[in-house]
Formats: structure tokens, C-alpha cells, sequence
């Protein structure tokens, strides 16, 4: 972490190891990497220890960050950051046809998924090369190539920040759902804490080939799982620009989800609009194919910009602020609106003044 900030100063109490940083360049901090501080960072790497930790935080604003693939700064944050960086992993249950496999919340998703396969566990492979932390996935319900994180989560372990008092979430109880689960509503961001996210993985491999994208792999005779972990990380890697070159948070809106009726509609007028049936009374219709229908894909204004391959995600070419990119994400949502009367939400966290973003969550009136 040199260099991130000016370093604060490191306490180690018995097995606690908190690393405090003051004025974190927030650039560094997120996969968009717009200009900004925040006040401090605080890197916990001994999650079992947090209980030590909570009573410093009270009366403070606090906000959690995972790998900042998912998080968009917007200016200053004027409050503490707190990132858990134990990436453990513990096998807690081998049986003939599954394991349940416990990981802490600070581990790479993708280096995850490559140990999964190495230890022949399968269920996440589709999930490949998604940027973040295991502690991030259960949040938006991570998911990619007709797979969701909801399909192999086990349960969470949680710890309440302002009690201390820790518990174990069931799947169920998550609520996970298209992008979305119980850590998005306000009585529970910012004061459950995931520490770590245990997973069902099968120990027999079944393709999930039914994304178009994957569908060529279903010619191969003897398709392999690592052949389809190699096709995903193809496929990301031709479509979604590497952060680390073309700074970028994935998906910057979300795919909208309509009544059945509102698309019918759509498609006679929109005959070759793209969408995904979610169920007999709703479809969820490809944002990308809509922005791209506007005109914006590969549009760039000043410093940011949609990018040339996936209408989907926003780019920042360096030295974006956030102020030009809402400017972006608003003017394609009003596009967007004007002719789909649908209205775009952003898919990342936003994190900071609520005044200066709150105009994206809803339509004009
Ligand atoms: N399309 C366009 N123009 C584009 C890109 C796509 O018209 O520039 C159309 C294509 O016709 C395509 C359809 O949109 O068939 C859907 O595109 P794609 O398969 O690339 O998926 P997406 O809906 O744009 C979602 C996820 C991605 C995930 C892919 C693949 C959301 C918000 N995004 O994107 O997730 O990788 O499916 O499963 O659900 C992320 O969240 O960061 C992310 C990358």
C-alpha cells in the first residue's frame, strides 16, 4: 500500500493489525480512479478481531470498500474507509458431491475462482475474471454469462458495527436478486459488516452453456471446465477494457427490468432491441444495446468517455472527475429516457454527497 497516503500509524495488540492511513488518495482506491481523498483508511486484516476496532468508529462516518471495482467516489470523502484485507480460506465440509468452502472477505474474486478449479470445485467458473473481493460478491449478487453468485453462496458471516455482535446469514435471508440483496437497503449498509462469504461448490462439473455468448462451446465434444473458464476470460478480455489501462467500474448502469406488456410494445417498433426473459411477466432488456442505439457508444467527452467495445461501461481516459462523469451518465440516461421512457440506474455504490448524485436514481418528473 505505499503511497496510497500519508501512513498514520500501524497498531498490532495481540493478533489485531490495523493499518491507518490519513488523506487516502482516492484515485487509487477504486477501478475508476477519479481524483478525490478521503479523510482516512483503515486496512483490517485480522477480521476476527473487529470487535476491537467497532467502538473507535463510533460518532465517526464510515463508509466499507471492497476492491473498488463496484465503488464510485464522487468528490472528497470526508469520513473512514474501512477495508478488510484477510483473504483466508478454510474447507469447513467435504462431502461425496460438494464441499462448503469458508473464504474471508478481503480475497480476490478471481484468484478464487482459479483456486476452485485447481481443487476441482465447480459452480463459479462462469463467474471468471470479475474484478472485486469475495466479501463484494453477495452485495450486487455478482453474476455473468447466465450465472449469479446466489447459485453457489452458502451463507455470510456478518458483524454488526455498531454492537459488535456477529451472526450467520442464510442465502434466503440474503435476498439476493438480479444485481441486488439485503446489503443495499439503508437499515443495513454501512452497519452489517461481511467478514466472510462460504460457498457450496459441486464436486461434479455441469456446463452452464445457455448464455448466447457461450453457446459455440456446446460443438465440443469434450468440453472441459477449464475450456469455459478460458472462454470467459476471453470473452471479458475482447469486450470490458482492463481497468489497470482504461480505468472503468464494469457495468455502469444496470440492466432495467419491465413488464412484459412495455417490451411487446418496444419490439414492434424496436425489432432487433435485445432482452432476457426473467419471468412470464417480466424481461430484462440489454442497457448496452439501448445506449449503443442512442448513439454513445465509443462517444468520448473530455476526459471520460463510453467505451468503443461495451456501450455498457463508462471509461475514464485519466484525470476524469466525478462531476464530468455524472455529467456523461446523465446525458445518456435522458437520452435513454427520451426514447425507451425507461430510466437507467447506475449499477456501482455511489459513495459521497448525496446531492451530486442524487438525480441519477430517478427519472425526470
Ligand atoms: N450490446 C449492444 N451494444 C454493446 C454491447 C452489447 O448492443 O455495446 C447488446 C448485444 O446485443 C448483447 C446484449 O447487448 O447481446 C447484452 O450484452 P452483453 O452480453 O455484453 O451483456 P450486458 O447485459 O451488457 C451483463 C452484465 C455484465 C456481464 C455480461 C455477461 C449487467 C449490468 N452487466 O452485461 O456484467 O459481464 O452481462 O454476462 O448485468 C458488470 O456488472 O460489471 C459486468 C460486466
Amino acid at each position: 500500500m505505499a503511497g496510497i497516503s500519508n501512513f498514520l500509524n500501524k497498531t498490532k495488540w495481540l493478533n489485531v493489525t490495523v493499518l491507518k492511513y490519513q488523506h487516502a488518495d482516492l484515485s487509487r482506491l477504486s477501478t475508476m480512479a477519479l481524483s478525490g481523498y478521503a479523510e482516512e483508511l483503515w486496512q483490517i486484516s485480522e477480521s476476527a478481531d473487529l470487535p476491537r476496532v467497532i467502538p473507535q468508529l463510533a460518532g465517526t462516518d464510515f463508509s466499507v470498500l471492497g476492491g473498488g471495482s463496484n465503488s464510485l467516489f464522487v468528490g472528497d470523502y470526508l469520513g473512514i474507509l474501512l477495508q478488510l484485507t484477510d483473504d483466508r480460506l478454510e474447507v469447513i465440509e467435504q462431502k461425496v458431491d460438494h464441499v462448503l468452502v469458508k473464504v474471508a472477505a478481503g480475497m480476490n474474486w478471481h484468484a478464487f475462482v482459479c483456486y476452485c478449479l485447481q481443487q476441482g470445485w465447480f459452480g463459479v467458473e462462469n463467474l471468471a475474471a470479475i474484478p472485486g473481493t469475495v466479501g463484494a460478491a453477495p452485495i450486487q449478487n455478482i453474476g455473468a454469462y447466465g450465472v449469479e453468485c446466489a447459485h453457489a453462496l452458502h451463507s455470510v458471516d456478518v458483524i454488526d458495527l455498531q454492537t459488535g455482535n456477529c451472526a450467520v446469514w442464510s442465502t434466503v435471508y440474503c435476498q439476493l436478486s438480479y444485481r441486488d440483496s439485503i446489503f443495499k437497503r439503508s437499515e443495513i449498509k454501512n452497519r452489517w459488516l461481511i467478514t466472510a462469504v462460504t460457498w457450496r461448490l459441486s464436486l461434479h462439473w455441469e456446463a452452464q452453456l445457455h448464455y448466447p455468448d457461450l453457446q459455440v462451446l456446446r460443438e465440443i465434444a469434450s468440453l472441459t471446465v477449464q475450456q469455459v473458464f478460458a472462454k470467459v476470460c476471453e470473452i471479458r478480455a475482447s469486450k470490458l477494457p482492463d481497468p489497470s489501462m482504461l480505468p472503468n467500474v464494469g457495468s455502469f448502469f444496470k440492466n432495467p427490468i419491465i413488464p412484459l406488456a412495455q417490451w411487446q410494445t418496444l419490439q414492434q417498433r424496436y425489432t432487433n432491441m435485445r432482452g432476457f426473459v426473467v419471468n412470464d411477466q417480466q424481461m430484462k432488456v440489454a442497457a448496452a444495446w439501448m445506449i449503443d442505439h442512442c448513439g454513445w457508444k465509443g462517444r468520448r467527452c473530455g476526459a471520460v468517455g463510453v467505451h468503443r467495445e461495451q456501450a455498457l461501461v463508462l471509461i475514464n481516459f485519466g484525470g476524469g472527475d466525478a462531476r464530468q462523469l455524472l455529467k456523461l451518465a446523465h446525458e445518456i440516461q435522458m437520452s435513454v429516457w427520451e426514447i425507451f421512457q425507461i430510466w437507467l440506474l447506475p449499477e456501482p455504490v455511489l459513495i459521497g454527497d448525496e446531492k451530486l448524485w442524487q438525480h441519477l436514481l430517478q427519472p425526470p418528473s
